[in-house]
């Protein structure tokens, strides 16, 4: 099998005395969109700078791309949109992409061809040949997206890419994001915007105070113990109400709440209430909010620091 995109095993980051990143382990599969969330200082720019050799770990053990974290030329296949990325003022949005080419050493003409149509592809085409310092916030995030993927990269590290977008622009970048998966490229997404990534990612990680507190696929990490839940047309009937909540259900008003192992399960439920005449407008599988799922993993770690 294909080693994993990102594979860390260990890695760790002290700044003097305080650890920014504690004893991180998780694995990226290849061809994926990765969320890794957190609130602010929680540690996911100081982790992405660490696989790029940006910044140097105190201790890492794992593989990018297949390869040690840290092997030089595998570099050369991955992409960045640094956390507050700044690229001069007096550079055009092409002039911009052909410098990162330049740095990947992409060659001239390649580069060219690849800047035009990744200019197209973020709606940057008509405003290429405009100064940085022209562009809004939004265009120098898309020109920054475009750089990112100069050099045809099998990773693209996003740190942050949404931010200071407005809804408009976001769903572009999500579509963005969406594409480059459509091309097999993997994509590690830094966020603290939970429903932005809820939308676009395969899996996540939450980190809080350097830790990782939880990871996996959003519909592992959303479950919910067999709850589903029946919406009816109107309130449930009186009679037919008594009867369920005789066996054990909960009902209140049009909703009822009910245990089972799998969907197959309730529709039982459903034959009954439609003998009774009863009209059903939705049938749905409870699940946690990633909100909740994201709060609940940051008060834990919180709760263990503080002992
Ligand atoms: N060069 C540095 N020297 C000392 N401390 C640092 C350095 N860089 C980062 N830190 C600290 O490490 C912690 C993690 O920072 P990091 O930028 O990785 O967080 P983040 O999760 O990306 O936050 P944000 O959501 O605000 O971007 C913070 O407490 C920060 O103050
Ligand atoms: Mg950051």
């Amino acid at each position: 099998m294909e080693a994993a995109a990102v594979e860390i095993e260990h890695l760790s980051k002290r700044y003097g005395r305080f650890e920014a990143l504690r004893e991180v382990a998780l694995s990226v599969p290849r061809g994926s969109v990765f969320g890794l969330l957190g609130p602010n200082g929680a540690g996911k720019s100081t982790l992405v700078k660490s696989l790029l050799t940006i910044v140097r770990p105190t201790e890492c053990r794992g593989t990018l791309l297949g390869e040690r974290i840290g092997h030089r030329r595998t570099l050369a296949k991955v992409g960045y949109l640094p956390e507050h990325a700044r690229f001069p003022e007096y550079l055009t949005g092409r002039q911009i992409v052909g410098f990162t080419a330049g740095l990947a050493k992409v060659p001239a003409k390649q580069a060219k061809r690849r800047a035009e149509e990744l200019l197209e592809t973020v709606g940057m085409k008509d405003w290429a040949d405009r100064k940085n310092g022209t562009y809004s916030k939004g265009m120098r995030q898309r020109v920054g997206l475009a750089q990112a993927l100069v050099n045809d990269p099998e990773i693209v590290f996003l740190d942050e890419p949404t931010d200071g977008v407005d809804p408009g622009g976001r769903i572009e970048i999500r579509k963005i994001i969406e594409r480059m998966r459509e091309e097999g490229r993997t994509v590690f997404v830094n966020s603290h915007l939970l429903g932005e990534v809820e939308q676009v990612a395969d899996e996540v990680a939450i980190m809080a105070h350097g830790r990782i507190a939880e990871s996996g696929t959003l519909e592992s990490l959303t479950r919910r113990d067999n709850r589903y839940e029946i919406r009816t047309l109107g309130p449930v009937p009186a009679e037919v109400r008594a009867e369920l909540e005789g066996d054990g259900l909960e009902v209140a008003g049009d909703r009822i709440a009910s245990t089972a192992a799998d969907a197959k399960g309730v529709q039982q439920l459903i034959d009954r209430l439609r003998s009774r005449g009863v009209v059903i407008r939705e049938m749905k599988e409870l699940r946690f909010t990633l909100e909740e799922v994201f709060l609940k993993a940051v008060q834990s770690v919180g709760k263990e620091e503080s002992r």
